[in-house]
């Protein structure tokens, strides 16, 4: 079983309150521990062989997945977006990290990811991994849902607005279902997902919840200069270390509001930090080969 650990919210100023999620567990950060929780007791339950999910070369929940297989014994498979990937020059910290939590991972062409929901591909996989409990991308279903319920706790329930970054729209769905209707849930997609709103309302019935979908700085893992050096000035302010995938987008567009009064003064925001901090390594990589400043 994986324990874990009460996070405590952190102050920032006399209106925002950040929850700390990536302290839930040393090394199963944030939201990826919540989606995880159930999906490995229902795992638990069955005569499954291990887990076979689904990410990108910077996939906070492959990285998540494989060290929990690693710590539960439980074997783990990754299929990843891009078969350029499969060099071993271009295998990142983030992949690198999954291997050596026991992680096979099967490189597949960007098209044919793109299949990775049709009944069809995934019977392909399952005449190799045959057995193996199949987790989706991002690690979103109803018990990756269920979990993210338990994000906020009662004494949450103080605060009118509460923001979070958004991919898959598990981590969402499970805040919305689990806050009350006099608070608004203000979600910022880190990416250009369409389908995004329609995805969250097969979770939820409730309608106290906004997507802000101008805050993905042109895509899935895209950062620039403006981005980083809000990281770094938000480290040095308030000693907290954003990661450059989803919180520091979320958070960057939680002060863009505010700035622009859309956010009023007057109302009290819990930021729910998701974790993903082990995709720094990665970024920097890529940063300096590019002649950026690096996430400090
Ligand atoms: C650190 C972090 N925050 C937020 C999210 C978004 O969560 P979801 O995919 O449930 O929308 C993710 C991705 O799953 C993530 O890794």
């Amino acid at each position: 079983m994986l324990i874990e650990k009460k996070v405590i919210n952190i102050k920032l100023n006399s209106q925002l309150y950040l929850k700390p999620e990536y302290d839930i567990h040393p090394i199963i950060s944030g939201n990826k521990f919540r989606k995880l929780k159930y999906n490995i007791e229902n795992l638990n339950k069955g005569n499954y062989s291990g887990i076979l999910t689904f990410g990108g070369a910077f996939s906070n929940h492959i990285a998540a997945t494989a060290a929990a297989g690693n710590i539960l014994g439980i074997p783990t498979v990754g299929v990843i977006r891009g078969l350029e990937l499969a060099r071993n020059d271009k295998i990142n910290p983030t992949l690198k990290s999954a291997v050596e939590n026991g992680m096979k991972l099967e490189f597949i062409s960007r098209k044919d990811y793109k299949n990775k929901n049709q009944d069809k591909f995934i019977k392909s996989l399952l005449k190799k991994y045959s057995e193996y409990y199949i987790l989706s991308e991002g690690g979103t279903n109803n018990l990756a849902v269920k979990g993210c319920e338990e994000i906020l706790s009662e004494n949450d329930l103080i605060f009118d607005i509460v923001c979070c970054s958004v991919g898959t729209g598990g981590t969402i769905s499970g805040i919305i279902n689990a806050s009350s209707s006099s608070q608004k849930v203000l979600g910022f997609p880190a990416l250009k997902n369409p389908q995004i709103h329609k995805d969250i309302c097969k979770f939820v019935k409730k309608s106290n919840w906004k997507l802000f979908c101008d805050y993905h700085f042109g895509g899935y893992a895209k950062v620039n200069s403006e981005l980083i050096r809000f990281m770094n000035k938000f480290k040095m302010d308030f000693k907290i270390t954003l990661d450059p995938v989803y919180t520091s987008k979320m958070i960057y567009g939680v002060f863009d509001l505010i700035k622009k009064e859309v956010i009023s003064e007057k109302d009290k925001v819990l930021i729910i930090h998701t974790g993903g901090i082990q995709g720094i390594e990665g970024m920097n990589y890529y940063l300096k080969k590019n002649n950026f400043d690096l996430i400090l």
